[in-house]
């Protein structure tokens, strides 16, 4: 079935937003019965993708923040989903082709609010007790102080989103040189990141967030709440998970390009 996906050559209209169950795609692609005048056939029910965000690959790319004060906490996220977004993260690249990772999605309030309480005992001395920078520029000065409310919001709601994540890789690196690291790290990030792609595709999103590893103990207690072998997997962060209010995420400012590109030579 040639271009089973394609929205554009079925001429279907692109829609303003996307809300699984009342997409206007999906009710369009489900009545066309016969194969346009270039010979493509028409998509039914059992070859539709889910309902995705009318975006490009750009837009995707450079529209995926960081998102906490947005994340709707009353919407449930389906495990349908979460199965889609992995099954996209499981494409990406690791070193020799392990796929080494494993990954926890949490919905249990009584063990979220348990993975809260680790993320705070690190937050609450270190984080939420520095001052913001001081910059001279007032827009990077009004985007730090932004971003301070926006962490410290979720470090007060970590047990209210719809869902944590906690994507772990066998191995460990403690202590290793740098090669081991990158080919530890290469092998899992950009999965991760690529599964953060897939959300924000289909309204979801989540932050990157580390803060609970800072603690040495932080880890190995996130291990014994969820039953993960500290040994032998290594955890890769939490991930806060949900619905975005609203789907409009902007391009950050970045400096030029020529400030960090290297031609041939540093
Ligand atoms: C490795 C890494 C660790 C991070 N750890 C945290 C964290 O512990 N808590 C948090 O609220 N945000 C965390 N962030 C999110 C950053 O603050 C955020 O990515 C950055 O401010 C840029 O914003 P943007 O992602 O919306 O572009 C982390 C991001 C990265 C890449």
């Amino acid at each position: 079935m040639r271009n089973a996906f394609s929205v554009e050559r079925l001429h279907v209209p692109r829609q303003p937003s996307m809300i699984p169950g009342t997409n206007g795609i999906r009710e369009a692609l489900s009545t066309a019965t016969t194969a346009d005048s270039n010979g493509w056939l028409p998509l039914t029910k059992e070859l539709w993708m889910p309902d995705l965000l009318p975006l490009t690959v750009e837009e995707v790319l450079t529209t995926t923040r960081s998102v906490r004060k947005r994340l709707d906490l009353e919407r449930p996220v389906e495990h349908e989903v979460i199965e889609q977004c992995l099954r996209i993260a499981m494409q990406t690249p690791s070193g020799s082709n392990r796929q080494a990772w494993q990954w926890l999605f949490i919905e249990d309030p009584a063990i979220k609010q348990k993975l809260a309480d680790i993320y705070r005992k690190q937050f609450d001395v270190t984080y939420r007790v520095t001052p913001v920078g001081a910059y001279d520029d007032p827009k990077t000065q009004a985007q730090a102080v932004r971003r301070r409310e926006s962490a410290v919001w979720l470090a007060d709601h970590f047990e209210d989103v719809p869902l944590i994540m906690i994507p772990c890789q066998a191995g460990r690196v403690d202590g290793a040189g740098v090669g081991e690291q990158a080919g530890f790290w290469g092998s899992l990030l950009p999965a991760v990141w690529n599964f953060m792609l897939a959300l924000r595709t289909r309204g979801l999103g989540s932050a990157w967030v580390t803060m609970n590893l800072a603690r040495p103990e932080g880890e190995r207690e996130t291990a014994e709440v969820l039953g993960i072998p500290y040994e032998t997997y290594t955890q890769a962060g939490m991930f806060p998970i949900g619905y975005t209010k609203g789907t409009d995420f902007k391009p950050i400012p970045t400096p030029e390009v020529s400030a960090v590109l290297h031609w041939d030579r540093w």
